[in-house]
């Protein structure tokens, strides 16, 4: 069984020179290998509907557009930068989602996009606790290449998470993409946590 699995993995990732497809069912998304990063652009409609943003911490170096007026790459290190007015935040998907998240977190006035991985840590840690509120978009997006090309459909649903009032607002003035906005969010949720359940 375990076994089966692994050659499907590896069955479904792609390795041509330094640059690696890998493929989750219809969806396919690029890695840079040289930089271990993520090119997995948001769909234009979606910056269109919740725009406009002042600040992209963690945009590609090469753009096919603009999705804010000001742009950190992994050249500036969005990360470590001042971050400044209302920020967009789709952020580098992997073991630093969290650090990202954590950074949307503190700086509350912030709308992110990433995966509905509801089970994850960095969803309970930065997420649940700190979320004005949700956004879960119907269906499945389907991202972008580097080039401007329209990719595949994602593997897994995505949602919205609004740090602040601005953000909040955003999504509450929202009249054309799907979805279920979860507002008003308790400030305390009541939070179970047992040994020996980790999740990534
Ligand atoms: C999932 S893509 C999203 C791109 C863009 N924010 C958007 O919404 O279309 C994540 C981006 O983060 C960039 N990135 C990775 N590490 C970074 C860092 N330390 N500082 C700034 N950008 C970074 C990658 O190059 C990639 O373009």
């Amino acid at each position: 069984m375990t076994k089966q699995i692994i050659r499907k993995i590896a069955d479904d990732t792609d390795i041509v020179g330094s640059h690696e497809t890998i493929k989750l069912g219809n969806f396919r998304h690029d890695r840079n290998l040289e930089h271990g990063k993520e090119e997995w652009l948001t769909p234009p409609e979606i910056i269109q509907a919740f725009g406009p943003f002042d600040l992209d911490p963690c945009a590609p170096v090469k753009r096919p557009w603009a999705t804010a007026d000001n742009h950190y790459t992994i050249e500036d290190d969005g990360l470590l930068r001042p971050w400044q007015g209302l920020v967009w935040c789709n952020p580098p998907y992997g073991p630093k989602t969290g650090d990202w998240l954590a950074r949307c977190a503190q700086h509350n006035n912030c709308l992110a996009l990433v995966f509905a991985r509801t089970e994850t840590q960095w969803f309970q840690n930065h997420v649940w606790p700190h979320a004005t509120s949700l956004f879960f978009i119907t269906g499945r997006l389907s991202f972008y290449h580097v080039g401007g090309e329209k990719g595949g459909t994602a593997g897994a649903p995505s949602v919205l998470i609004a740090y602040g009032k601005l953000a909040d607002q955003r999504l509450r003035d929202n009249q054309t993409i799907a979805g279920q906005h979860l507002q008003n969010l308790p400030s305390k949720l009541i939070r179970l946590h047992l040994k020996n359940q980790t999740n990534e």
